[in-house]
């Protein structure tokens, strides 16, 4: 599938640079840094030396399309499963590895294509004040080549994709509900307004499914935490 790569020392975003230069279908652009990263709901996305910053283009018109992230998500933690880790699906577009985020996810829709970005946390040994993160390295111990990294994980992205594209999300939903953080435990979605309830799983459609005072709820969009006991 990732048939001509672009490997850059700077970029500003990775999203950005794809989203406005003329690539084939399927063109893996790769940073070892952005000045202006970016993340989901307009946030920045810390984008220093040693993480891994990729942005690939799919062609738009997938069945299941709002579930990609998901997907993606999966695949990651494919890769990070294959190099020893335990990591999580955090609904409905993080990695988590012990706890703390190692990776994030951004689906955006041109015209015709659908933008995948991808943030990897690999030999970061620091984050910003306030950004509960942590890298590859920070959770083995043992630093990483960025090459290898993301030729091992392309290969898990292009399987997840791939069967994504044949088969629709049924065919990996489960999968992807045995990895979901928080699974069965009390939660607060934030929608912005905050929804409490006890997670379920997640839908055919890749949404939500919370059990609130209400009864069971689906939801699309929104920033999960685990419900504080005060
Ligand atoms: C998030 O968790 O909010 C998603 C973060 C996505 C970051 C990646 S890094 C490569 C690509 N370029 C960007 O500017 N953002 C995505």
């Amino acid at each position: 599938m990732f048939e001509s790569l672009l490997w850059l020392e700077e970029v500003g975003s990775t999203q950005e640079f794809l989203k406005t230069k003329n690539l084939p279908m399927h063109t893996v652009v790769v940073a070892k840094r952005q000045t202006s990263g970016r993340g989901r709901m307009g946030r920045s996305w810390d984008s220093r030396e040693g993480g891994l910053y990729l942005s690939f283009s799919l062609r738009a018109g997938f069945k299941d399309e709002q579930t990609l992230p998901l997907v993606v998500a999966y695949g990651v933690c494919q890769y990070l499963r294959s190099e020893g880790f335990k990591p999580a699906v955090k609904w409905v577009n993080d990695v988590y590895l012990q706890g703390s985020k190692v990776c994030g996810v951004l689906t955006e829709k041109t015209k015709d294509r659908l933008i995948v970005g991808v943030g990897l946390n690999v030999n970061q040994k620091e984050f910003p004040a306030g950004v509960e993160a942590t890298s590859m390295a920070l959770a083995s111990g043992k630093e990483y080549n960025l090459v290898d990294v993301l030729l091992k994980l392309l290969d898990f992205l292009e399987g997840a994709i791939s069967t994504f594209a044949q088969e629709g999300f049924k065919a990996l939903k489960e999968h992807i509900e045995n990895l979901l953080l928080f699974k069965d435990q009390e939660v607060l979605l934030y929608t912005p307004e905050p929804v409490a309830g006890i997670m379920k799983g997640i839908g055919e459609d890749g949404s939500l499914l919370l059990i609130t005072s209400e009864g069971e709820k689906r939801f699309f969009v929104g920033d999960l935490t685990l419900r504080p006991r005060w």
